[in-house]
């Protein structure tokens, strides 16, 4: 195996999930379903298209159902072969045939960068991704397969990057770069959630990453820094004056499925691409968006 092969994955799942009370109060946020499938199975889906086998699940308390989801459920394949539904049998049992998963706890919610040191001894010595599952990348290679592709070429710590509007900066990882190539920037610099008026361009960072096993010794040092949290960014920081780091811009569209409005703009865009649902629902949004104008055409042909 080549020392630059990426072959596992770290998803973080252990955030209280705020945004989105009270619908995260008890169950969690990464099991909210867009469409008919849990948002974190899409992050999944996304790593093994990817050419990822192994995907580590940081999770925290009241998170069992993640774990639930992606083990085999013997009784319902029960069930469901009783009846006869071979379909359904067999898309549950691909959900546990996805990857290798594991778990690890995260006792105290310190921050994403604290989420991703406690994956370091599953990780051991050498490169892995790391995926946040409310970001939602629909795209036609795969998010993270373009940034392994860059990765491989360039060996450094790879983030996933795209433009955002001005006034949204305040929501992301934020960095400051100079334009290598069409898409690709070299990093200079990162910083957390800026102000809009202080913020060094408009390149957020949008939840992937391939970073190099250096990053966990520089994650044991880092303070808590914006929020009080242990920042992955902060490490990051730290990580580009040692070694050189890329920003690629993502081709495809993506979703803030942890947003209120984020999850309902994704929640149609996927129902509309649905094949058995897509068509009736775009009857329906039509409908709904011009009812009057609609059944007054309907009437007057009638009359
Ligand atoms: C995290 C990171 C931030 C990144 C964002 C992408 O923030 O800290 O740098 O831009 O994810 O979604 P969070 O959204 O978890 O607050």
């Amino acid at each position: 195996m080549s020392r630059f092969e990426v072959r596992k994955a770290v998803i973080p799942a252990a955030g209280m999930g705020t945004r989105f009370l009270p619908a995260t109060k008890a169950s969690p946020k990464e099991m909210l379903p867009l469409v008919d499938k849990p948002l974190i199975q899409y992050a999944v889906e996304e790593a093994v298209a990817s050419g990822i086998e192994d995907i580590i699940i940081i999770t925290g308390r009241g998170k069992r159902a993640i774990e639930d989801h992606f083990d085999r459920s013997v009784e319902l394949e029960e069930i469901l072969k009783g009846s006869g539904k071979a379909h359904l049998l067999s898309q549950m049992r691909h959900i546990s045939s996805l990857a290798n998963f594991c778990y690890v706890r995260q006792t105290e919610a310190l921050g994403l960068g604290h989420a991703v040191l406690c994956a370091q001894r599953l990780i051991g010595d050498e490169p892995f991704a790391v995926m946040l599952g409310d970001e939602i990348i629909d795209a036609p290679v795969p998010g993270l397969a373009q940034l392994i592709h860059a990765y491989k070429k360039r060996h450094g710590a790879i983030l996933g990057v795209q433009e955002v509007p001005h006034q949204d900066v305040n929501r992301y990882g934020i960095v400051s770069s100079r334009t290598i190539a069409a898409g690709l920037h070299r990093v200079e610099d990162l910083v957390e959630k800026p102000a809009p008026e202080e913020a060094p361009s408009n390149l957020a960072v949008i939840g992937r990453y391939v970073l190099p096993p250096e990053i966990f010794s520089i994650l044991r040092k880092t303070r808590p820094g914006k929020n009080g949290e242990i920042q992955l960014t902060d490490a990051l920081r730290e990580l580009a004056k040692k070694s050189p780091m890329h920003a690629l811009e993502v081709q495809g569209q993506r979703y803030d499925a942890g947003d209120k409005l984020g999850f309902l703009i994704a929640t149609v865009e996927f129902a509309l691409n649905n094949p058995s649902l897509g068509p009736a629902f775009g009857d329906y949004l039509q409908n709904r968006i011009r009812p009057s104008g609609g059944r007054r055409t309907t009437r007057a042909r009638k009359g």
